[in-house]
């Protein structure tokens, strides 16, 4: 029997006020709507995302982005038959007001209540196009907050194989375009810039290569990165460009590296036929995605990331995880709190504390 479920999903976890409508029909998804509200010129002063600042502008536009949602999709509340809403981890203010929003909605027209982990909206964020990799897949997470490598079994059961001991990679890259004046966020802005530029004009260092295991480490090549801005004093077009080429090579052999690391360690587990899929906001960069689809390729893995749009945050995620529980008869007492750390696989966290939180709290 066909199973079709329309979800509305809501993410504030960080400084994207989104919301979308998913349907989930017998594993396909459709995006019915897709709204994103994002604040970057009001973080652009601070060239860093203000809590304060992220919290209010939520709540002064979740409103107008919901109701934007249910215009675009032509559907009502009661057409609904579930809310999600990003529950954790993130910047905690933002959580509450989106948490609380997807709890008066669901309270107001008796609708399940789906409290979604941001990580697990990424790490299905793949099958937003369609059916999308099935199950199950390793998932190379990078993001502002989040750099791991987890083994998607299923929906809900997740094993995190590898993250980072220090900074997510997100971090790293924004935190360069801040010491060279790009703009906010860096990625994009060094993607760019690295283009134009000589990637092997610095010899930048290559945290973790060859290590055992698939950790990351970015503190030292920030630190690097930094060390040669003081030297270069007032930096020219031309080094800004050889910079960010030069950042941006030296990731791009950690993050081949650390993945191959992470299927040697993924293929045992879950079987010959492997799927590499990469997510979050640093899975938009091209060079990292052309990277990873190379050494897909030599590997015999099938690559899957998704569309741009859908690396960075988004509310289509949250919904199709929410849709994807629901049809799994899981939802959430309205009680349920807002978690400013929240790690998707509780157990690894648990046995590997040593792994640091990121700029949103520990989310490793
Ligand atoms: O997933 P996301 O929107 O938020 C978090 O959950 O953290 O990721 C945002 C991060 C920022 O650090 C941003 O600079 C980075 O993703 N990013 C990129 C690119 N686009 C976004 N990093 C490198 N290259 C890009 N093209
Ligand atoms: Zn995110």
């Amino acid at each position: 029997m066909t199973q079709s479920l329309t979800v509305l999903g809501i993410e504030t976890s960080c400084d994207e006020t989104a919301a979308a409508v998913v349907r989930l029909t017998d594993g396909r998804a459709e995006v019915l709507s897709d709204i994103v509200l994002g604040q970057a010129a009001q973080h652009a002063p601070y060239q860093g995302v203000v809590p304060e600042i992220a919290a209010r502008a939520h709540v002064e536009g979740l409103d107008g982005t919901i109701a934007a949602a249910m215009r675009d999709a032509a559907l009502g509340f009661d057409d609904l038959d579930g809310v999600a809403a990003t529950a954790g981890p993130g910047l905690i203010g933002g959580v509450m007001v989106g948490l609380l929003a997807g709890k008066a909605i669901a309270l107001a027209h008796g609708k399940p209540l789906i409290a979604v982990n941001h990580l697990e909206g990424h790490a299905l964020s793949p099958r937003l196009v369609g059916v999308g990799p099935s199950f199950p897949y390793l998932l190379l997470l990078v993001s502002g907050g989040h750099c791991q490598f987890i083994g998607v079994l299923d929906v809900g059961v997740y094993r995190r194989l590898g993250s980072t001991i220090d900074d997510a990679l997100g971090e790293a890259f924004d935190k360069l375009g801040k010491l060279l004046d790009l703009g906010f966020p860096g990625g994009p802005l060094v993607e760019k810039h690295a283009k134009n530029g000589d990637p092997t004009r610095f010899a930048l260092p290559r945290p973790m290569l060859g290590r055992e295991g698939c950790d990351f480490s970015f503190a030292g090549l920030k630190t690097a990165c930094a060390r040669e801005v003081d030297r270069l004093g007032s930096p020219t077009d031309q080094d800004k460009a050889d910079l960010c080429a030069s950042f941006q090579a030296a990731v791009l052999d950690v993050i081949e590296d650390r993945s191959r690391k992470a299927m040697r360690a993924f293929d045992p587990i879950w079987g010959a036929k492997g799927r590499l899929v990469a997510a979050g906001g640093v899975a938009a960069n091209r060079a990292i995605r052309a990277r990873l689809e190379g050494l897909a390729l030599e590997q015999r893995y099938e690559f899957h990331a998704p569309p741009m749009k859908w690396c960075t945050d988004n509310a289509a995620m949250i919904a199709l995880a929410g849709a994807e529980r629901l049809s799994r008869g899981f939802s959430d007492d309205l009680a349920v709190p807002a978690r400013p750390r929240w790690p998707l696989d509780e157990t690894s966290a648990r046995l590997r504390p040593s792994h640091k939180p990121g700029r949103k709290g520990a989310k490793a």
